[in-house]
């Protein structure tokens, strides 16, 4: 589909940018919002190790802070710096529970490898029975 190779694309363009002093392992994310607006992530790693950010969430919290808070679809892809990406890599917990917080049931993954090379999921899939704001509301 023409919307997921876009999404893709900017996704490896991301991966560009990654922080990844301790781990060598690049990621990048892009964030389809509801409006049509895309936002870009990458991994932000930290000496203190806890402190780091996946590119998911670096993505979500960008479009959030811009007033962006209803989200489409998220691709990902990532792995060894300087190396082929040879694996589909999803979302942590970590970062389920933050899409969780924005993202309806139906919300689109895609893993990717490659523009052409991918494979989708729905959150719900990857992320059944999550806490939610229903419970504390
Ligand atoms: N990472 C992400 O950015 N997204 C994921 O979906 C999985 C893991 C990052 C965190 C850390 O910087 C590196 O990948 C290795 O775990």
């Amino acid at each position: 589909m023409k919307e997921y190779k876009e999404l893709i694309k900017e996704a490896i363009k991301a991966r560009n940018y990654a922080y990844i002093p301790y781990s060598n392992f690049a990621v990048g994310a892009a964030l389809l919002t509801e409006s049509g607006k895309i936002y870009k992530g990458c991994n932000i790693e930290n000496a203190s190790f806890t402190p780091t950010n996946c590119a998911e969430r670096t993505a979500v919290f960008k479009a959030v802070s811009e007033g962006e808070i209803k989200f489409k679809a998220i691709a990902v892809v990532g792995g060894k710096i300087n190396e082929e990406v040879s694996e589909y890599i999803t979302p942590c917990g970590v970062c389920r529970q933050v899409l969780a917080e924005f993202c309806s049931e139906d919300f689109i993954i895609i893993s990717a490898k490659s523009e052409t090379d991918y494979k989708i999921y729905i959150l719900k899939d990857l992320f059944p029975g999550s806490f939610s704001k229903e419970s504390v509301l």
